[in-house]
Formats: C-alpha cells, structure tokens, sequence
C-alpha cells in the first residue's frame, strides 16, 4: 500500500515537474519570439523610430538615447537645453536634418557601416581621425558648435547607437550608404536666376521665401523643415556649404520625400544651381577655416573659402565652372576631384 501510494505520490510530482516545464517553454518562446522578432528592411526604409528604435527590445536604453540626442540635438545638447553646460551644438538643427531617417537612409551620408569605416583618413585634417573627431567635425560646422568632450555621457550615448547600427538592424546594402552618390559637375557655372527660380518652384512651400525654416510646434524636436541660410543654419566651414557636396544631397533627397537616390526629382544642373542659390546667401562664419587641409591640394575644389593651390579665382571654387580646376589637378597632381 505504501509503496502504490509513494508511487502516486512521485507520479504526480513527475507530471507536475512536466506541466511547468511545458508552460515555461511556451511562455518563453512566445518572449523570446516577442523579442527576437528582427525589423525588417521594409520598416527601416519605412522609418517609424517607434518601431526601429525606441520600441525595439534589441535596443539598448543606451542607444535609444543616443538616438534621441542625434533626433532632437538642440534640446539635448544645442541652445534648446537650459543647462549652459550642455550647449555643444551652436544651432537648433538635428543632425538627423541631414543624416535622414536616424542615418539610415542611403544616399543621405548614411551611418549605416560607420563604425567599422573609422579611423579613417581625414584631408581636412591631413591625418587619421577617428569617430568621435568626425562627429565634431560635424559639430563645428554643419552644427555651428564646439566639439562634444570624447569622454562626455552624450557622446558615449551617440556611439551605442552608431554602433546599434551595426549589429542591431538586418544587413543591408552597406556599401551603397556610405556618403552621396556623386554628381556629374555641368560644364557651366551656377546661375544663380535659374537657381532662384527651382528654389521658388521645388523648394519654398517647406523651406520658406527667407529660407528659414519652420519649427515643429513641440519645439523641443528642433526643425521640421530646416533653414537653409541665416544664423540658424550650418556654417561656411561645413561639407554642406560645397555646392558639389550640397548639389549631390539634394539631387538624392529633395524635395523631401519626392526625391529618392532611385529616384531623383532634379537633374545634376538643376540641383547645382539651386545648391548654389542656397549657398549664396550669409550664414555664420567658421574661425581658422585656412587650416583646413594641411595637404592644399587635397583640399576639395569646390571649398569656398582659401587659400587653394591653385590660381582660380575665389569666385570659381565657389560656384564652378569646375572642368578646369578638375583638369588642373589631374595633370598637374594625379588627384581626380569628386567634390
Ligand atoms: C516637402 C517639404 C520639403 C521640400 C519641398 C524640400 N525640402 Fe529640404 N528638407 C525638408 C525636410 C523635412 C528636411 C529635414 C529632413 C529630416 O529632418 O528628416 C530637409 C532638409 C534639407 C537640407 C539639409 C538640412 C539643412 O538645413 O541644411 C537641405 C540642404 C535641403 N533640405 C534643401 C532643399 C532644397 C534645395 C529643396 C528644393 C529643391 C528642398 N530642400 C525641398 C523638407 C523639404
Ligand atoms: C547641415 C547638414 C549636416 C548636419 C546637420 C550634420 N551633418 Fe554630418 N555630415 C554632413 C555632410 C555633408 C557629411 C559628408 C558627407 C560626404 O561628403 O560623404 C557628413 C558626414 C558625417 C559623418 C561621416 C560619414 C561617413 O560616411 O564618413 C558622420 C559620422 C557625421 N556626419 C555625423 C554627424 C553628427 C553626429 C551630427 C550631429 C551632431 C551631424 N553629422 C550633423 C552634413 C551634416
């Protein structure tokens, strides 16, 4: 009797042992499937940082602020913060203005594959730099900033994301993401009239007559439509203040959302001449910009600013005709100029 009923008993156990063990498994791969349900490609290009980022348990809350530093960079670290302490950035715009879609967007200077691409040569510097030194490359003049401390929590914040990037989000395409797809330079130099005339057509209804840009009505996000001139906007040391480098964005992304670099809406010409519309008009003004490129030569032929090794005029390197300055360098130093 004792026996059966020892039996029963370890029976009952046994299958007790069974049943929970049967329920965890289920409620767990129904958690872990919850978790390891990877973004798709379509919901990156999609963009909802809902979904990609902020809702992703594959982001770590590291990243998500990181994320939301790069997404609303004047509340976090420009004028928007009240803290003077934290006021790196020099104007309200967010480096996702430029780097589309959390810097996923390809055609956009994309971050996609940035953690692995540095160090990394630098002309502008004539040295190796690293991540954090592009990033403040970034801050000084696309941001009218100050650099942004290697060691600061911001910066570490930045990175996790940059390197989220990486490993967090299915593989796409890498190589096509990184900078702009190139444009062919027109023989001809910017006409500011027709420039005038596609900014007034493709791009004033967001950007505005002042090219001044509108905020979004919570104004701790920053810009919706961001200026293009003026105090608030990058400044003359910055990549976009190259009518090559701001022709070869545009022509991939603007019109917001009608262009695509599949897609283009404006041709190299019509892009080149609206750049060069954008780029006529004062903006703040970076100190020791005849530093840049130690190397002159490296230096690209559409900077805007001196000094050049070369003897065309200022006027030139700024709004082209650039054949003659490309075949300068080519005959006289080998270099093939893209920008
Ligand atoms: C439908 C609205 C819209 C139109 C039209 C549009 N843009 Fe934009 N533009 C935007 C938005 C929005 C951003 C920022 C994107 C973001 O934050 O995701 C932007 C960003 C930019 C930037 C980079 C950010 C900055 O401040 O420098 C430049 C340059 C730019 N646009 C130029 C143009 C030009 C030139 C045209 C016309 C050919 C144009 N845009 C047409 C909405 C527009
Ligand atoms: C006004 C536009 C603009 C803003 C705002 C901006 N950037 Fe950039 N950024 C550029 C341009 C232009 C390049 C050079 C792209 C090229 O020519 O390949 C660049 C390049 C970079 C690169 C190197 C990309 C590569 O593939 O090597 C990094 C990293 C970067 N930016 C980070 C940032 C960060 C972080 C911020 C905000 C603190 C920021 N940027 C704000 C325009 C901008």
């Amino acid at each position: 009797m004792e026996l059966i009923q020892g039996l029963i008993k370890n029976l009952l156990l046994l299958i007790g042992v069974l049943f929970l063990l049967i329920i965890s498994l289920l409620i767990g791969s129904i958690y872990f499937d919850e978790i390891w349900q990877p973004i798709s490609e379509e919901e990156i290009v999609e963009w909802d940082p809902n979904i990609v980022v902020l809702n992703n348990p594959t982001a770590s809350s590291e990243v998500k602020k990181g994320f939301l530093i790069l997404d609303s960079t004047s509340n976090f670290i420009g004028p928007l913060n009240r803290n003077n302490e934290f006021k790196y950035a020099g104007n309200n715009l967010s480096c996702t203005n430029c780097h589309l879609n959390g810097g996923t967007l390809s055609g956009a200077a994309s971050w996609i594959g940035i953690y692995k691409r540095f160090p990394q040569f630098s002309g502008r510097e004539n040295k190796s730099g690293s991540l954090v030194e592009r990033i403040n490359g970034c801050m000084e003049r696309s941001m009218n900033g100050k650099a942004l401390p290697e060691e600061s929590v911001q910066m570490r914040y930045i990175l996790a994301y940059m390197k989220w990037l990486d490993y967090g989000l299915p593989k796409l395409n890498s190589k096509n993401f990184k900078g702009y797809p190139k444009i062919e330079f027109p023989s001809v130099a910017v006409n500011l009239e027709k420039g005038k005339s596609i900014y007034l057509k493709e791009c004033v209804v967001c950007h505005g007559e002042n090219g001044q840009g509108v905020m979004y009505q919570n104004e701790k996000k920053g810009y919706q439509y961001p200026p293009l001139w003026g105090s608030d906007s990058y400044n003359d040391g910055a990549g976009m203040n190259r009518v090559l480098t701001a022709a070869a964005f545009i022509k991939n992304n603007m019109p917001y959302q009608q262009a695509t670099w599949e897609n283009p809406k404006l041709t190299d010409r019509e892009a080149f001449h609206v750049a060069g519309y954008i780029n006529s008009f004062p903006r703040p003004q970076k100190i020791n910009k005849e530093y840049d490129y130690p190397d002159k030569k490296l230096k690209p032929m559409s900077t805007p600013y001196g000094p050049w090794k070369d003897n065309f005029s200022p006027k030139q390197h700024k709004y082209g005709p650039y054949p003659q300055i490309y075949k300068f360098y080519e005959e006289k130093y080998g270099i093939k100029k893209t920008k």
